[in-house]
């Protein structure tokens, strides 16, 4: 290598702590190996099979498509009103010209745009964090040149939400600036906000003057589609301005498509226009136009009342399987004599994650000695665990406690 190569002083980076868990797991030759890092729902059968309302509104869309044009900059308008109603409901009362709905590849591409926007539009604009959250957070605002700042949110010791020091985070937030809340599933602790707290941060955020960003990648899974979005959508009657990241990679299943939405609401449809104008400009100079296939699957499911009510009755048995396994995972605890009720918090979080207090040394043993894989922070996915596999899991963990 000359001294003249300009890449050579290029550094390896480290792996993802979550993608990067996909890919030591493939090489890895051990038959009794078990993934639960990535955030993929798997069936009793360890598959992330393709859904079947989703198989078919992708043949239809095979059969009928006539084109590959480009989507305009901020998506099919068909997608955003679906997406739109499915977030916010379809008798919310925001009238349309308050809320711009533009299609992002996921829900890190929403992130992204959103990312784009604070530092072009709100330049020096902090946005917060929770303490702790997706490991991809902090990297998405970094690239994007938004610095970030965390709030307390979860109290290791009790395995729950520490709301007290969360509310008194928040207040201290300075006006302006922005906040960015989990939905529903916060990830990676599982660990939500109930209702009547979502109305009083929803307040606090509103008097203060701060900008929530709600990340809501895990609709439906947690308590049902409509449950699931009832503290945003509280929270969108109280402050004047909002911003929902969404994804539709798990409860579609749809992952490697990418498909998400980034909704802006605004106090009026002129602020709205504006806000919409540049987002474009965002989209532009990033990924120029988003990707049609996915979006147009959610769009015809979404659609057709029958192939709705097929995927709602698929969603509702994803949720009940990871409840499910929520509840083994404590039972063949105990039977292996943990204490019982020492892991009883797990049966109360939502979503694919479960925070399980393990420590990184324990997550390297079960990586090193039970090829178990689960991110660092300790996090599980639940969604992850199937009846073949519980019991190696638990042994496992067992001897690791
Ligand atoms: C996760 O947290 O595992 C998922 O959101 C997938 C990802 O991209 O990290």
């Amino acid at each position: 290598m000359t001294s003249a190569s300009p890449l050579s002083h290029v550094e390896a980076a480290p792996a993802d702590p979550i993608l990067g868990l996909s890919a030591a797991f493939a090489r890895d030759g051990n038959p009794d190996k078990i993934n639960l890092g990535v955030g993929e729902y798997r069936d009793v059968r360890n598959d992330t099979p393709i859904l079947a309302a989703v198989s078919t509104a992708q043949t239809r869309i095979l059969k009928s498509e006539t084109s590959k044009r480009y989507l305009s900059i901020d998506g099919s308008p068909e997608y955003g009103a679906v997406v739109r109603d499915l977030v916010l409901g379809n008798n919310f009362g925001i009238e349309d010209e308050r809320c711009a709905v533009v299609q992002a590849p996921g829900g890190t591409g929403a992130l992204r745009v959103a990312g784009d926007f604070i530092h072009t539009q709100l330049p020096g604009t902090r946005l917060w964090l929770s303490d702790p959250t997706w490991a991809n957070h902090p990297k998405i605002f970094s690239a994007a040149g938004v610095e970030t700042a965390e709030y307390r949110y979860y109290d290791a010791h009790a395995h729950g939400l520490d709301y007290d020091g969360f509310r008194r985070d928040l207040e201290k937030v300075p006006a302006g600036e922005a906040v960015l809340l989990h939905g529903c599933c916060h990830n990676p602790t599982g660990v939500d906000l109930q209702p009547d707290q979502w109305d009083e941060i929803g307040g606090l955020l509103a008097a203060r003057g701060v900008l929530p960003l709600v990340d809501f990648a895990y609709q439906g899974f947690g308590n049902g589609l409509e449950e699931d979005a009832a503290g945003l959508r509280m929270l969108a009657r109280q402050v004047p301005d909002l911003f929902v990241a969404n994804s539709f990679s798990k409860n579609f299943g749809l992952y490697r498509e990418r498909v998400g939405a980034l909704l802006a609401v605004t106090e009026s449809a002129e602020a709205t226009a504006n806000v919409l104008s540049q987002l474009k400009i965002c989209i532009r100079s990033n990924f120029s136009n988003p990707p049609a296939h996915g979006s147009a699957i959610v769009t015809e499911i979404l659609g057709d009342p029958a192939l709705r009510s097929q995927w709602l009755s698929e969603l509702t048995v994803m949720r009940d399987r990871i409840n499910g396994m929520r509840a083994l995972l404590v039972e063949r605890l105990e039977d292996r004599g943990v204490a019982k009720g020492s892991f009883d918090f797990i049966l109360d979080q939502r979503g694919m994650f479960s925070f399980s207090g393990l420590s990184p040394e324990q997550v390297d043993r079960l990586r090193k000695e039970y090829a178990i894989y689960i991110v660092d922070s300790g996090r599980i996915n639940v969604a992850g665990i199937t009846l073949d596999a519980v019991d190696y899991l638990c042994d496992a963990i067992a001897s690791v406690l």
